[in-house]
């Protein structure tokens, strides 16, 4: 391997390492190993035990000739189990590299065979392909990375020795981000399950159902895009909406499962669910308890600052805020409560436009009217039914236990 070769190896483990997303991984991953073989197509796969996921794919070719939108459907995930007749096994299993120069000529004696069925499908042709292991620090094969045609004027032409070598030592570089790209994935999988497990607990008691706070994390969702949040925002706040009534598990049952209007003094105990909330999300290092901390704290502050606990005003609301309070209180008013029955539509929107200025950020208000389609899809996909106001109310502890089972 020459210096240049060498620099380019370097720069590409760089790259791949700071990458944390498992799938724009892959792509990285396959849209190098295209720029220094001149390959039109690639795709990867995943080992997991006697299997292949078949994860990424790029091509030229067939982008060009299908457009976006097709080739998602085309490269459709599919898994196959991991054996020496594809070539993409037969690397797996020998953990050696092969380098076809043109995939009609492989003798019938081989172990593997090519399988054209892609190719007359999509009216591709495949000549040359190199087909190269992933091998982690610990020696396992965690991944297959196979590139097609090799171009050179438009032409597929064979994959050169100067490209296994490199390919080779670039596949160990993408094995070990991939390794580490999993285990993230695997950490924020726990995580967010963590936390809309959380908030379905502190629903239960409230006979609220969980798809109220799937409802308001996506309304929240939708909103912070129509404003123009950026993806990694918008996501963002999602994630943090789910636990805004955390606190509701410091309020006792007589308070909270009232069937009628509270008092002044239980609605000044009811009131303090915002600070317990931010009580129990304060002091965290992970972004989305810290976001949900100020949207637990600030979703009944109201935009003329009458609303509680701090009673701040405007721009002073934290935006995401300002966001679950009109999410929260339109799903709150569409629903039914303990002490109250889901209201008509319309009784809604001209509710929500009363308080537009006073209660809720004026241009957000406008944003929702926008999108009432949207809104009425989400409402449609996560709507409740009967019985998932009682899914826990009369379980004895005994099925408790068979329900863990
Ligand atoms: P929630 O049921 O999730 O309601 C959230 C917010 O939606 C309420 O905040 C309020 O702004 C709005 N909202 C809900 N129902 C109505 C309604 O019928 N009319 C109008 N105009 N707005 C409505 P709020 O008032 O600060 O209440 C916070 C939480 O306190 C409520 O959460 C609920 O858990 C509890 N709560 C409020 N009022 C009562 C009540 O009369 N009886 C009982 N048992 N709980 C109540
Ligand atoms: C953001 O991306 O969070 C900023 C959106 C805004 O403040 O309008
Ligand atoms: C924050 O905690 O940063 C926002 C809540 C507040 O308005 O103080
Ligand atoms: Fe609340
Ligand atoms: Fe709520």
């Amino acid at each position: 391997m020459d210096e240049k070769n060498f620099q380019e190896i370097l720069d590409i483990g760089i790259a791949l390492s700071s990458e944390h997303d498992l799938s724009k991984l892959l792509d990285k991953i396959l849209s190098k190993a295209q720029e220094v073989t001149g390959a039109d197509g690639g795709s990867i796969y995943l080992v997991n035990k006697d299997k292949m996921i078949f994860k990424a794919s790029r091509n030229k070719t067939l982008l060009e000739k299908f457009g976006p939108e097709k080739m998602k459907e085309i490269v459709k995930t599919f898994v196959i189990p991991v054996t020496k007749k594809s070539m993409a096994g037969y690397t797996v299993v020998t953990g050696k590299l092969l380098n076809i120069p043109n995939v009609k000529n492989i003798p019938s004696s081989a172990d593997y065979s090519y399988d054209p069925t892609f190719d007359k499908k999509y009216g591709y042709d495949t000549v040359s392909m190199l087909v190269i292991p992933m091998i982690n620090r610990e020696g396992e094969v965690t991944g297959v990375l196979q590139l097609i045609n090799s171009m050179e004027n438009g032409k597929p032409v064979a994959f050169k020795t100067s490209h296994e070598k490199i390919i080779s030592s670039f596949s160990s570089q993408a094995a070990i981000s991939i390794t580490n790209a999993e285990l993230n994935e695997d950490l924020k999988n726990a995580h967010f399950d963590t936390i809309f497990r959380l908030s379905e607990a502190a629903e239960y008691r409230d006979k609220e159902t969980a798809n109220h706070i799937k409802r308001v994390s996506h309304y929240s969702r939708l909103l912070s895009e129509k404003l123009g949040c950026g993806p990694d925002a918008c996501e963002l706040i999602f994630w943090s909406s789910p636990m805004h009534d955390i606190g509701k598990l410091g309020i006792p049952d007589a308070i909270l499962q009232k069937p009628g209007p509270l008092t002044p003094e239980e609605r000044a105990v009811m009131e303090q669910h915002t600070v317990i909330g931010a009580l129990v999300l304060k002091d965290s290092p992970i972004p989305v308890i810290a976001k949900s901390r100020i949207v637990a704290l600030t979703h009944h502050e109201k935009y003329d600052g009458t609303g509680y606990p701090q009673k701040i005003k405007g721009e002073d609301i934290p935006l995401e805020g300002r966001i679950v309070a009109l999410a929260d209180v339109y799903d709150a008013l569409s629903s039914k409560r303990v002490y109250k029955p889901p209201m008509p539509e319309e009784k809604v929107i001209s509710i929500l436009k009363e308080g537009k200025g006073t209660h809720f950020d004026p241009v957000l208000i406008d944003l929702l009217l926008e999108s009432m389609k949207k809104i009425a899809e989400i409402k449609e996909e996560f709507s409740d039914k009967e019985s998932d106001y009682d899914k826990f109310s009369g379980i004895k502890t005994a099925d408790l236990k068979n329900l863990l089972q």
